[in-house]
């Protein structure tokens, strides 16, 4: 497994990758509506990628037959966006943009809220990013990929809320995934080293519930074994001395 460092020009493309796949997360996201179908979305997401000069990396990947992934409640990850689904108020739903800009990608999800949602919908959202920040804010050069795992599950068990271990972040760069697979569940000090110009996702899965998940019989959808509401938050980073440069960061 062979871990491509990038170089400084690299590292400028996956910032401008970055920024394109963080404005059309905030352009779209401020578009959620009750009542608006799921292909809305992925029909905003191709819309907004094309006007920003790039090309939703997920479009066909593997097979996926959409441009952006959107989890609704119970669905943990690779929802499919569809004509007969529709946003309610209550639900929190992720949408998860990756675009392909000059060779290079950046990938970014958020959940959002439809409408006023229980408490218990707004504690997963707020812990899953909370995780997910927890796990950034420990990249740094010389660093552990288990001190991000370790980081995440700390957050959440404190919370009492769950991890899920089946899926994880990657190595990102002139592919969406790359080695290596970076697990949110770790032991401080354990694991791959991290080097100055890797480039890896961070988006912790966190259910309210039991972490267990299961696919349906689409083959992409990962719902939550037990029915409970689950959340993630993703950015891509690029490790540098001190720290990271998080790409998909809008400031
Ligand atoms: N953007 C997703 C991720 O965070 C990729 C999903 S693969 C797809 O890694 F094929 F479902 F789009
Ligand atoms: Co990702
Ligand atoms: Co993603």
């Amino acid at each position: 497994m062979t871990i491509e460092l990038l170089r400084a020009s690299e590292i400028e493309r996956m910032r401008a990758a970055g920024r394109a796949a963080a404005e059309t997360l905030r352009a779209v996201g401020a578009q959620l509506r009750a009542g608006m179908r799921t292909a809305d979305i992925d029909r905003l997401v191709r819309e907004d990628t094309a006007a920003r000069g790039g090309r939703p990396s997920q479009l066909g990947y593997k097979g996926f037959p959409a441009a952006v992934c959107v989890s609704r409640n119970a669905v943990v990850c690779h929802g499919i966006p569809s004509e007969s689904e529709r946003l309610v108020a209550g639900d929190i739903v992720n949408v998860d943009v990756t675009t392909e800009l000059d060779g290079m990608h950046g990938d970014t999800s958020e959940t959002f809220a439809i409408g006023a949602v229980s408490p218990d919908a707004w504690r997963v959202l707020e812990v899953a990013r909370r995780a997910r920040d927890a796990g950034v804010s420990v990249v740094r050069d010389g660093a552990r990929l288990g001190d991000i795992g370790a980081a995440i599950v700390e957050v959440c068990a404190r919370e009492g809320c769950g991890v899920v271990e089946e899926y994880g972040g990657h190595g990102i760069g002139r592919r969406m995934h790359l080695a290596p697979h970076v697990s949110h569940v770790g032991v401080r000090g354990q694991g791959l080293r991290l080097r100055a110009g890797m480039a890896i996702t961070i988006e912790p899965m966190v259910t309210l519930g039991r972490p267990g998940v299961r696919l349906l019989d689409d083959g992409w959808t990962v719902v939550t074994r037990d029915g409970s509401p689950t959340a993630q938050f993703e950015h891509t980073v690029v490790v540098t001395k001190t720290g990271c440069e998080v790409t998909t960061r809008l400031v």
